[in-house]
């Protein structure tokens, strides 16, 4: 089995007071898709965060932020008052590898592997031998219109329709259940140190464009407040922008479909580096990434937590903020 699988068995097992093992679908070739439920139970419904890992099968350093982010949260929680009262309102629903079967390929076969593994024809009626849908294109968010090929041999094959593989539909089933209670929805990816908000469309805007990533004169609003603490753990620049703003326009991704399912926080992370190593990062980069890039995420978290447990963060960005868009050359590789 895949070490992660058992990485994630012994977690549950080892803290078996605050997690817990929820399989919500199956991959293509069958095997099931697990996520770890962090989060005592308290006896309330309580709101919740999500991440996914893994979602490109080549971006290998991602599976391991989400085990860093869950190893983390479990050996801090009890001495860390601040991560205790989060855990307490909100369980962390973190899926280390969603397309599972593409990243066992990238182990096995083709270490640039970025698709999911279904024949890309079925229930289309191109004729192709190409394997793959980009699971990243296949939600439903302005499905198939930009940042994609119906060529199914293409990196960015959107599939035959949306949600057309199972890994995505497994997300969607999990999600639109408790999209009430989901605050804070993100999704991790690398290459290119960048933090993405929505949309991936060039013509529609987040309608809490300002607050997700401005910083206001009053408050360090979220999105450039996070790079800048991430910015402080290692020094790494990561820029903050929608996806036409500061990489290339896309449609169909899982962080444009949950914003517009009523998830106002959601953010696409593109971890280490910018391109030098691209998604084969070396080893000893491994643990900065991934302090860095917890940072980072704990800053959003924190900042969605307290603005609905404590009403803070509600003063909004104020139109005097100014915003870097930096546009970045991060060449033609996909993320
Ligand atoms: C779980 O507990 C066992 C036994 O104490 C230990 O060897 C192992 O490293 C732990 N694993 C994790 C992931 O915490
Ligand atoms: C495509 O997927 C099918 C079904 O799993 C498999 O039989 C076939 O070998 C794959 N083709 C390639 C080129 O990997
Ligand atoms: C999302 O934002 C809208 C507009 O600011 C607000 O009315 C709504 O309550 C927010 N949703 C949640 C779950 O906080
Ligand atoms: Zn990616």
């Amino acid at each position: 089995t895949l070490q992660i699988t058992d990485w994630m068995d012994m977690i549950a097992k080892n803290y078996s007071d605050v997690a817990s093992l929820v399989e919500y679908g199956k991959t293509y070739e069958n095997r099931p898709i697990s996520l770890l439920k962090i989060g005592p139970t308290t006896g309330v419904r309580k709101k919740a965060i999500w991440m996914d890992c893994g979602i490109h099968a080549r971006e290998w350093i991602s599976p391991a932020f989400c085990q860093y982010f869950v190893k983390q949260l479990l050996e801090t929680y009890k001495t860390d008052s601040q991560i205790k009262e989060m855990m307490t309102n909100m369980d962390f629903y973190v899926t280390p590898v969603l397309n599972i079967d593409g990243y066992i390929y990238t182990w096995t076969t083709d270490r640039l592997w970025r698709k999911s593994r279904s024949p890309g024809a079925l229930g289309c009626n191109c004729s192709c031998d190409c394997n793959g849908t980009d699971l990243n294109r296949n939600f439903n968010a302005n499905w198939g219109t930009v940042g994609v090929s119906f060529n199914c041999c293409s990196q960015v094959y959107p599939g035959s329709k949306p949600l057309s593989e199972s890994e995505a539909q497994a997300v969607v089933d999990f999600v639109e259940k408790r999209k009430d209670d989901i605050l804070c929805f993100l999704t991790i990816h690398s290459y290119g140190q960048l933090l993405l908000v929505p949309y991936g469309h060039p013509s529609i805007a987040a309608p809490n464009y300002d607050e997700l990533v401005r910083k206001s004169t009053n408050k360090m609003k979220v999105g450039l407040a996070a790079a800048e603490a991430i910015k402080k753990v290692h020094g790494m620049e990561y820029t903050v922008g929608t996806s036409p703003d500061v990489l290339y326009a896309n449609s169909g991704s899982s962080r444009d479909w949950a914003r517009l399912t009523g998830i106002n926080f959601s953010y696409t992370f593109e971890l280490r580096d910018k391109g030098e190593h691209g998604f084969k990062l070396p080893e000893e980069q491994i643990q900065p990434t991934c302090e860095e890039a917890y940072s980072g995420a704990m800053h959003i978290i924190s900042y969605v937590h307290d603005k609905t447990f404590k009403g803070t963060g509600s003063a909004a960005a104020t139109a005097t903020a100014t915003l870097w868009m930096v546009l970045l050359a991060v060449g033609a590789a996909l993320l």
